[in-house]
């Protein structure tokens, strides 16, 4: 068997997809799957870059098999070790003994951590700025910590222009046959797995990402391969363009995300008039979510696309309703910086759910909370309606 496809002369795509995974990491869904990609050059030298996740293994050792055809393999070139690239190389040195391991000394130590440190495997430890030639082909080295683990590095290739960026530049999705970017309508159906792979996964790590970019401007690239997804070889430098919007906490749309919590439907009526009065006032694309019924990642996803924010809760146990508190909590915890944001919360004895939710937001960097906001006590009342058209105008007017 042989699922492979050329990414240039002698680049191979070998990596596979798992449709199969409910959970990324345990935590994010993936109704569309997941790619793990891995390249094969068969060049003078033999060089793997990366590897995959278990539930991919064995069409991908069958695809190694098949392309070297009978060749030895002389160097898996190992960019990040977190194991749904690296848990499989414990099997491929069992395979291919003589390759010779190249990576950052951190990657190197947490090979010893994640696998029996005593088999002698070949290291090569290498450090921003080296290179390895293996014929045709020339690497340099780009240390990248924290995009998305310490361990990080990217690998470009200057001859067909190639850079490898690890976790960088991947979405969500299975890949079908087609690997390129442009072999998908990617705006129409990746950007949103895109966006919230990555704000959920390398998000909090924006300040790490932006030294990526700034070092990759100096490269001349021809093709990204990122990990996960497409790989890009049209339009990169609109692709690099949402990247480095989500990596300074740059809103990429002028819009209003409304998330709301209700347990009995009142503060959902309170976010549906504020819904409405925003598009009387000429607001489009409202992004409106119940943060009980859709994942936070999706919520994380669209603070970071969105550049005006409100939050509607519920009081409960004298606290931020629990779903609530979770996107909160976790758009705090990926580092959203930038926003304009408003309150609305309701409470049938004692409203707390507001005051909460500002102090939580406040903690955040350039954080702006709107004055207009509004207290239900149990259900809408026309003073309420008062307050939220108030706080549509607001937000249309700052929208312009
Ligand atoms: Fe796709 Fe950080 O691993």
């Amino acid at each position: 068997m042989n699922c492979t496809r050329l990414v240039t002369s002698d680049i191979y795509y070998v990596g596979s997809s798992d449709r199969r995974l409910a959970l990324f990491e345990s935590v994010y869904p993936i109704p569309r799957g997941v790619s793990y990609n891995s390249y094969l050059i068969l060049d003078e030298k033999t060089v793997l870059l990366d590897t995959v996740d278990r539930s991919v293994s064995t069409v991908f050792f069958e695809n190694i098999k098949a392309l070297l055809d009978g060749r030895k393999l002389d160097y898996v070139i190992v960019n990040h070790m977190e194991p749904d690239h690296a848990a499989t190389l414990s099997e491929l040195r069992l395979r291919y003994p003589e390759a010779t391991f190249v990576a950052t000394q951190k990657a190197v130590d947490m090979m010893g951590q994640f696998f029996d440190s005593t088999t002698a495997t070949p290291f090569l430890a290498v450090k921003e700025g080296d290179s390895l030639c293996t014929g045709r082909h020339n690497f340099s080295f780009v240390t990248a910590p924290m995009v998305h683990w310490p361990e990080v590095m990217v690998s470009y290739d200057s001859t067909d222009k190639v850079l490898f960026s690890a976790d960088a530049f991947g979405t969500f999705g299975a890949l079908g046959g087609n690997i390129f970017a442009d072999e998908y309508d990617f705006q129409r159906d990746w950007l949103d797995d895109a966006r919230r792979y990555y704000t959920n996964i390398v998000g909090k790590y924006g300040v790490q990402v932006q030294n990526l970019l700034k070092k990759a401007g100096g490269l001349d690239i021809k093709f990204v391969c990122p990990l996960h997804g497409p790989i890009w070889k049209k339009d990169i430098a609109w692709f690099i363009d949402k990247y480095d919007k989500w990596s300074s906490y740059t809103p990429e749309d002028k819009s209003v995300l409304i998330a709301y919590a209700s347990v009995y439907g009142d503060t959902e009526n309170a976010a549906n008039i504020l819904a409405t009065e925003l598009a009387e006032n000429g607001v489009r694309n409202i992004a409106m979510y119940d943060v009980s019924t859709v994942h936070p990642s999706v919520i994380v996803s669209e603070a970071f696309r969105c550049s005006h924010l409100v939050f509607a809760a519920t009081t409960y146990n004298m606290g931020i309703f629990v779903n609530m508190e979770i996107a909160l909590n976790d758009i705090k915890a990926h580092n959203l910086q930038n926003r304009k944001v408003a309150i609305l919360e309701n409470g049938s004895w004692a409203p707390a759910s507001g005051k909460l939710m500002r102090e939580l937001i406040s903690s955040m960097k350039n954080m702006t909370i709107i004055e207009q906001s509004t207290t239900l006590k149990s259900s809408v009342k026309a003073q309420n309606v008062d307050d939220i058209k108030a706080m549509a105008k607001a937000l249309a007017v700052d929208l312009v």
